[in-house]
């Protein structure tokens, strides 16, 4: 796999808009002129052909046809330029951690954290941590629940980060740090619990193997971990398919 078709999705798809839109300057130069749709047209098309090379899924395709227009029409809008600064800077706030690890903001059910609260083993003083901990909703269930257990979330999205930590306050025996999963040391916890998707598993896994303990356990919400059968598997309420798996070291 080359090392373009290594990066995330999102800056492939950046990198084939701006290819697209070079070879169009480069037609501009020469002296070419059309109306502004057909430009729109031939950037999409540019664009989608590109992504095509790069590997994108299909929906991938659709945004990158819909985009030369989309951005056209928010151009037409006269909004001022600090809007769409602002926008970035919010959707990176809460979006952001998970954009390189291509892993989305969505959370756990209710029945989830009932369900690991009975997977915390029940003895005085275990460390447990949330790996991209979001809102913070198993950590604050846990923490409540487990008043002789200390709770840790690690979130990389401020904005999210923010929530999680206000929403911990409450509780003593809960901690909500800002960083990145990839940089926690899971030899400091008896339980690791993960909510992300099935891109980062292969090297959770990996990453668990290296640094868990004997006798700790880790558990993964809905994602497998490539080549590893789970010890148990608790469905959960939620999406389609919403599970615990549990794998002890
Ligand atoms: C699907 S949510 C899970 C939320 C929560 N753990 C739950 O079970 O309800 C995944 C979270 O992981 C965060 N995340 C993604 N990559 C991360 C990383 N490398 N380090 C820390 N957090 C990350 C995302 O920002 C997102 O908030």
């Amino acid at each position: 796999m080359s090392l373009f078709h290594r990066l995330p999705p999102v800056f492939r798809a950046l990198g084939a808009q701006a290819l697209a839109f070079a070879g169009l300057v480069a037609l501009a130069r020469l002296g070419l002129r059309f109306p502004p749709m057909v430009w729109l047209l031939a950037q999409a098309t540019g664009a989608v052909f590109l992504s095509r090379f790069a590997a994108l899924p299909f929906r991938w395709l659709l945004i990158q046809a819909a985009l030369p227009f989309l951005v056209w029409a928010a151009w037409g809008l006269g909004l001022p330029a600090w809007i769409y600064l602002a926008l970035f800077l919010v959707l990176a706030a809460v979006f952001g951690g998970g954009l390189l690890t291509r892993v989305p903001l969505y959370h756990a059910s209710r029945d989830a954290w009932k369900k690991l609260e009975d997977l915390v083993p029940d003895r005085p003083g275990v460390r447990f941590v949330d790996l991209g901990c979001g809102f913070g909703g198993p950590v604050a269930h846990l923490a409540k629940a487990r008043p002789d257990a200390t709770f840790v979330g690690v979130e990389a999205s401020p904005f999210t980060w923010l929530v999680a930590w206000l929403r911990c306050l409450p509780w003593r025996n809960a901690r909500i740090r800002l960083g990145s999963l990839w940089r926690t040391d899971l030899a400091a916890f008896d339980v690791a619990y993960a909510f992300l998707s099935p891109v980062p598993m292969p090297a959770l896994g990996a990453k668990a193997r290296r640094e868990m303990r004997p006798g700790t356990r880790l558990i993964s919400h809905s994602f497998e971990i490539p080549g590893e059968t789970p010890l148990r598997v608790i469905p959960v309420k939620g999406r389609e398919g919403a599970r615990l798996m549990v794998w002890d070291f």
